[in-house]
């Protein structure tokens, strides 16, 4: 599908037009002739009335349809995106028209072209039958070209991650989904370096090694690197690359395990927004770093009790091989600790208990301290994706001392279950400004509405955009 934008005079012939309509059939700005020249009546009669989401078509004298599109209350970045999004997927012509940015709000480019991008969007490779949406060609009247370019980065970057998401772990083995990350980083111009399993093992990644122990697939470690000439600043990113958790020897029951294929969305999430920060240019140098392996059960599985020694920090002692993704995270964050990043990123779907105090909507922000969580919470914000911040508490920290090793992978307890994982991580990247975001809600849409699709959702690469456009202001 082509999006680009077009001017209010643009033949309309073949095309849907699609337009905007406010509650209580107002119109949106730019659709004030389309809908004078609808047919009142019919409107009435289909019951329209301009609420979210909510979809009419009609006859038009030059259009093959005019498509109305319901607004709700208010013209808004997130109304306008979630109206794009509802309208692309409605369409059934091969072109279609929209007016929704003629709407006078910060942004709103970048909103309809968002709503359409991410909310056309369609995971078909698995499918034999079917075409799939017939839309070829997105015009954008009064749209400005570059900023439909530089928000098409954005959207081609969260959708490159939900490809990845959405893939069958069948079909993304540790060595395969590295492979595939490094060669699309590598064509978009990035450095990209690939360990595999005795690089590993020379590195002393020992948590790392542990968590692959189970799996007949060897683990690898991507390291992408962005570096422009007259960087202001430096970014790393950790992403959690788990390609399938099945709980290792603390096996998950099977409901758990359903959605356990994308374990791995905090490193396509890192890996997507590193290519999108330097398809714009951005002043900023960036470090990624992404540990991938399969958290399986086999003879040589890591056991409850085991102790591991990951490249630098505290030893573990494993007593619930289903905390697995902290242990990848320990030994990703000593890797881009030595790199000296100005600021440390890391995205994981890394609990459960996450999920349960945020909802399927919202990811959870720790900050080493309060401000950093304001940054990352500001971008959030500007990219439009939605983020809470959650307290790094220190009272804590008891819960995760061991025995034996210096610190234990779970809490024993069954409460503040992120927290606890946060306060993990924070033992990994000594003094350096860190922010953890636990996307174990967010990383999956479980239904399609607006910008939003069914499956893999992509959230975070949008904001690690914006976090790196920040960077550059504030040198
Ligand atoms: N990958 C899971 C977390 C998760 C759960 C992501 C649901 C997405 C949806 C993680 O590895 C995990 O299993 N965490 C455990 C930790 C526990 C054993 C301390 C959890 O949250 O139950
Ligand atoms: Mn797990
Ligand atoms: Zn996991």
């Amino acid at each position: 599908m082509e999006i680009r934008s077009t001017t209010a005079d643009v033949d309309l012939g073949g095309a849907t037009y699609v337009v905007g309509v406010l509650a209580g059939n107002e119109p949106a700005p730019g659709a004030e002739d389309a809908l004078g020249s609808a047919d009142r009546k019919q409107i009435e009669v289909a019951k329209f009335e301009g609420k979210p989401g909510q979809i009419l078509v009609l006859p038009h004298p030059e259009a093959e349809a005019l498509m109305l599109v319901g607004l709700g209350d208010e013209v808004g970045y997130e109304s306008i995106r979630a109206a794009a999004g509802s309208a692309v997927r409605a369409v059934k012509t091969a072109r279609a028209v929209l007016t929704l940015g003629q709407a006078p709000i910060e942004g709103v480019t970048r909103a309809v072209v968002e709503g359409v991008a991410l909310g056309g969007y369609q995971f078909r490779s698995y499918k034999t039958e079917g075409e799939g949406s017939s839309v070829e060609l997105v015009e954008l009247v009064d749209a400005e070209d570059d900023e439909v370019a530089a928000a098409l980065i954005g959207t081609e970057a969260t959708n490159l991650a939900r490809d990845w998401g959405n893939t069958p772990a069948l079909d993304k083995a540790p060595a395969t989904l590295a492979a595939t990350i490094a060669e699309t980083a590598e064509s978009a111009g990035l450095r990209v370096e690939v360990w595999d399993e005795e690089r590993i093992v020379e590195e002393k990644l020992g948590a790392l090694l542990g968590v692959a122990a189970g799996s007949d697939r060897p683990p690898r470690v991507v390291i992408i690197t962005y570096e422009p000439q007259g960087a202001v600043a430096h970014l790393g990113l950790v992403g959690k690359g788990i390609t399938f958790d099945s709980g290792g020897l603390s096996l998950k029951t099977a409901a758990f395990m359903e959605e356990m294929k994308d374990d791995m969305t905090g490193a396509a999430v890192v890996a997507a927004a590193t290519i999108a920060i330097s398809r714009l240019g951005l002043p900023v140098r960036v470090s990624t770093v992404i540990p991938l392996t399969d958290n399986a059960v086999g003879g040589n599985a890591t056991r409850p009790g085991d102790v591991l020694r990951p490249l630098a920090g505290p030893t573990i002692e494993v007593l619930n091989t289903d905390a697995e993704g902290r242990l990848i995270l320990a030994d990703g964050l000593g890797l881009v600790l030595r790199l000296e990043p100005d600021l440390i990123v890391d995205v994981a779907t890394l609990t459960g208990a996450a999920r349960v105090a945020l909802g399927d909507k919202i990811a959870a922000v720790f900050g080493s301290d309060r401000d950093v969580a304001a940054r990352i919470l500001g971008a959030a914000s500007r990219s439009g994706e939605d983020f809470w911040e959650m307290p790094l508490f220190k009272g804590y920290e008891k819960s995760i001392e061991s025995d034996v090793a210096d610190i234990k992978n779970i809490s024993g307890g069954r409460y503040g279950g992120a927290i606890t994982a946060a306060l993990f991580l924070s033992r990994y990247v000594g003094d350096t400004p860190w922010a953890h975001v636990d996307i174990a809600g967010p990383a999956r849409w479980r239904e399609t509405t607006g910008e939003q699709v069914k499956g893999s959702s992509g959230v975070g690469v949008r904001t690690l955009i914006e976090l790196a456009r920040s960077m550059t202001e504030s040198g």
